[in-house]
């Protein structure tokens, strides 16, 4: 196994924050994850799992070995006569796999173009965007656990998907749970696509799309390239302005609490949920707080996004740290409400 030394990581985090790996690994399949740790020499080292760099944020070097996924490969692996079975590997990247099952005429995963990352992340977080979630469409994935050496495959279920959240960002409360948070390598992922495909157009942005066009009933390709549009308007480009998209979930209350919250803010955005609470925008609650395009040190709040953190040049892991807390520290003062960071801090 080839150990690389002091690696850069600044290419390889969307945020652009400088650091170093001090030992790293690349990832090539299942076997490579098996080799690392029958290494004796690496077995017994803590490690950290690296995607696409996407929803991370670098503190500092990082000492634990570095295990880059690269884990290439798409293809269709069943076919019943209501979806497709499609698999990649967990080092694709996560916009190109979706660009490629469209191509093949399988639509589904179009409402989620342009997501930064890995498709081997995509399962940690749930990524979701203008009305679907990765777990409306998925099928099953595979890892190892690290701790054990045991390869696995897990169902929807057994992922416990929720709200940007998964087993993948839990630990353990007590022996049996399934928490596999800092100790999972996932190397394939598989999704399940309907062939009795409809069209996801709930989204205030695609109603717009629509109506602009004059297309009322758009193919998968249309919803795509609406979606590519909408979030190159919005969102900054992470090659360009360093980021990780969304900083903060949206929180969730109770109705009770929303009407509380209305009653003294009558403007708040909130969307009231299938199961009986209320989402909040975290995005407005951040710009009623004032902090959009204001900055901490190189670290700052987007001009045109208030939930998207960015790098302004030289940024440091720490300086985002410190405005982040700082934007959670004004809007719990406002509005009671405590805000939940998504991204990883390393
Ligand atoms: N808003 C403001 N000011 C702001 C930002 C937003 O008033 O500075 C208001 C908007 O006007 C809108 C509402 O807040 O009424 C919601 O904003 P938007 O539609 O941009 O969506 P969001 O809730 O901020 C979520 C996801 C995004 C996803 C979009 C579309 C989370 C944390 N974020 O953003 O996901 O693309 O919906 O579905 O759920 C990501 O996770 O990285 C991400 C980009």
């Amino acid at each position: 196994m080839f150990v690389e030394q002091n690696v850069p990581l600044q290419a390889w985090n969307a945020f652009g924050i400088v650091a170093k790996a001090h030992q790293l690994v690349r990832i090539g399949s299942g076997g490579d994850v098996l080799a690392v740790l029958a290494d004796p020499a690496l077995a017994g080292v803590p490690k950290f799992v690296l995607g696409g760099g996407s929803n991370i944020v670098l503190t500092g070097d990082v000492r634990p070995l570095v295990m880059k996924v690269e884990i290439a490969g798409r293809r269709l692996v069943g076919e019943t006569d209501r979806a497709w079975i499609v698999e990649a590997g967990a080092g694709e990247s996560w916009h190109h796999f979706v660009a490629w099952t469209l191509a093949q005429g399988w639509p589904g995963l179009e409402n989620l173009a342009l997501i930064p990352g890995t498709v081997g992340a995509a399962p940690v977080q749930n990524i979701g965007a203008y009305g679907v979630e990765l777990q409306d469409r998925f099928d099953s994935l595979d890892g190892v656990d690290l701790t054990t050496g045991k390869p696995f495959t897990l169902d929807a279920a057994q992922c416990a998907f929720g709200y940007r959240d998964s087993v993948f960002k839990h630990t353990a409360a007590q022996p049996g749970d399934l928490g596999l948070a800092g100790r999972a390598i996932i190397t394939h992922v598989r999704f399940r696509l309907p062939k009795a495909w409809k069209p996801v157009l709930g989204y205030l942005d695609l109603e717009r799309k629509r109506t602009e066009t004059g297309i009322a009933e758009p193919t998968a390709q249309q919803i795509f390239d609406w979606i590519c549009e909408i979030r190159r308007n919005k969102l900054p480009d992470p090659k360009v302005i360093g980021n990780a998209g969304s900083f903060f979930k949206n929180p969730s209350v109770t109705p009770e609490q929303c009407a509380d919250i209305i009653a003294r803010e009558p403007n708040i955005v909130h969307y009231p949920m299938p199961d009986g609470s209320v989402k909040l925008a975290a995005g407005w609650l951040i710009d009623a707080c004032g902090w959009k395009g204001k900055s901490v040190g190189n670290a700052g709040v987007y001009e045109k996004q208030a939930l998207v953190l960015v790098n302004r040049g030289g940024a440091t892991g720490g300086e985002v740290v410190t405005l982040a807390r700082a934007i959670q520290t004004s809007v719990y003062e406002r509005f009671g409400i405590r805000l939940e960071p998504e991204p990883v801090v390393v």
